[in-house]
């Protein structure tokens, strides 16, 4: 089978990856890939969505996995399946469930699925009004997508009533925040529940927990991610259960209903509150580095599932997991998530250990090869991922590998699935 992987980040090299142990999968191709995915497949280098998948055509790809959400958003699915082309990812219509909070909580509402109380408005008065309803501290969203930055909590009324303004107005994020929601804060754990659906049935991945914050101990600006493992012990059997008949089931029903039937990977960004659920955000598609973590637990040839996903074939099909862990820890570039950082070489020590040569892997992202040699360039530049019988087994392998890699500001957290291990220890 001939795959493309579109996409440039780690998720899209951990997909790669999950395929080139996958007997099934003869070539791979990534569009447009980053400068170490060449070690994985070929690169393509296609911007316009219209021609790619002429590309994918006259290739003779077989299956199109989306990576990121952009291209879904912008409705490359939709092109590709008028081209007679199987490609796995939701359509536009149903990537707004990512691609607009509004329509995403007007449809939890529509189908009673648990989130935070909120108010959707372009009026700075009713946002006002509503902001002097709700303790504080009280959270601000733009509603079109900000790059994971559409979001504030404010830690007073004044404060939730400085950024609605500055969202309304178009400084925040220009039109992408025209429209604002005003939540009221929701106090628990975060947790990511993965589902590959096929717009009517769906496979629920191990639960990962994200660490969003740039510093230890949950601290400093949210970033796209600086480390996740999974299985989570924040997760029990009964709480998954509560998950899957609360949120779920009732969102791909309601999906296929509202006939946007949901293909791909919902993303469910939850919080636990006293054991109970409550959707924070949908995303169309695997999280960053969630998908490091997930993809080595997958025993099951990464191709079956996302061509069964894609081809409306995943009733009674059998998904399994290693019983294992997986811990991924984000190495960033020193501007990172302020800026540009200058590129600089990197150097992997060999690996000698054998040990750790088989617990332990990167995940390429923010990398491109000049000259034959790796550079980091900016952002997140590799996920180290340890995987093991444990938490900690996994999660020393991942620090050990993260020792072999240097690079010019370099930069990571050193406390990765601390959460999991204080439960642990409980
Ligand atoms: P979102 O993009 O909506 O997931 O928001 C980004 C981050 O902001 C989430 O991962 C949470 O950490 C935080 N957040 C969003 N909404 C809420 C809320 N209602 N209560 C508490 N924290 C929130
Ligand atoms: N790691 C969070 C995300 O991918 O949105």
């Amino acid at each position: 089978m001939k795959v493309m992987v579109v996409g440039s980040g780690g998720r899209e090299y951990a997909i790669g990856l999950a395929l080139k142990r996958d007997p099934k999968v003869k070539d791979i191709f990534f569009a447009p890939g980053n400068g170490a995915t060449f070690l994985l497949g070929k690169n393509v280098d296609i911007p316009d969505y219209e021609e790619l998948a002429d590309f994918a055509k006259e290739e003779g790809i077989d299956l199109t996995i989306v990576g990121p959400e952009a291209p879904l958003v912008e409705g490359i699915v939709d092109i590709f399946r008028e081209k007679g082309l199987t490609i796995f990812g939701p359509t536009q219509k149903a990537a707004l469930l990512e691609g607009s909070k509004i329509y995403m909580k007007n449809f939890l509402k529509r189908h009673n699925i648990p989130t935070a109380r909120y108010l959707e408005t372009d009026s700075f008065e009713e946002a006002s009004d509503f902001i002097d309803e709700l303790d504080t501290p009280i959270v601000v969203k733009a509603d079109g997508l900000c790059a994971g930055k559409g979001v504030i909590i404010a830690s007073t009324k004044e404060e939730a009533k400085k950024e609605t303004q500055r969202m309304l107005s178009g400084e925040a994020f220009g039109d992408a925040g025209k429209k604002v929601i005003i939540e009221e804060f929701l106090d628990g754990y975060e947790l990511s529940v993965f589902a590959v659906s096929d717009g009517e049935n769906y496979i629920l991945f191990p639960a990962a927990q994200d660490h969003k914050r740039l510093l230890e101990g949950d601290k400093g600006p949210n970033t796209g991610g600086m480390g996740a493992y999974a299985p989570t012990p924040l997760i029990d059997e009964k709480l998954y259960k509560k998950i899957e008949e609360k949120i779920i089931a009732p969102t791909i029903k309601g999906m296929k209903e509202e006939g946007t039937p949901f293909e791909g990977v919902l993303f469910a960004g939850l919080m636990i509150v006293d054991k109970e659920p409550y959707v924070l955000e949908f995303n169309v598609r695997f999280g960053d580095p969630e998908c490091e973590v997930l993809m080595p637990l997958l025993n099951t040839p990464a191709s079956e599932l996302f061509y069964k996903a894609a081809t409306k074939n995943l009733k009674d099909f059998k998904v399994e997991f290693l019983d294992q862990y997986a811990v991924g820890v984000v190495l960033a570039s020193e501007n990172y998530p302020y800026g540009k950082s200058k590129p600089t070489e990197i150097i992997i020590d060999d690996i000698v250990h054998e040990d750790l040569a088989l617990h332990a892997h990167i995940c390429y992202a923010g990398v491109s090869l000049i000259e034959g040699k790796l550079f980091a360039t900016g952002g997140r530049v590799m996920v180290c991922v340890g995987v093991g019988d444990s938490i900690e087994e996994a999660r020393k392998y991942a620090y050990l590998l993260t020792g072999q890699v240097h690079f010019a500001g370099k930069k990571f957290r050193r406390d990765i699935a601390y959460q999991a291990l204080q439960a642990d220890a409980k």
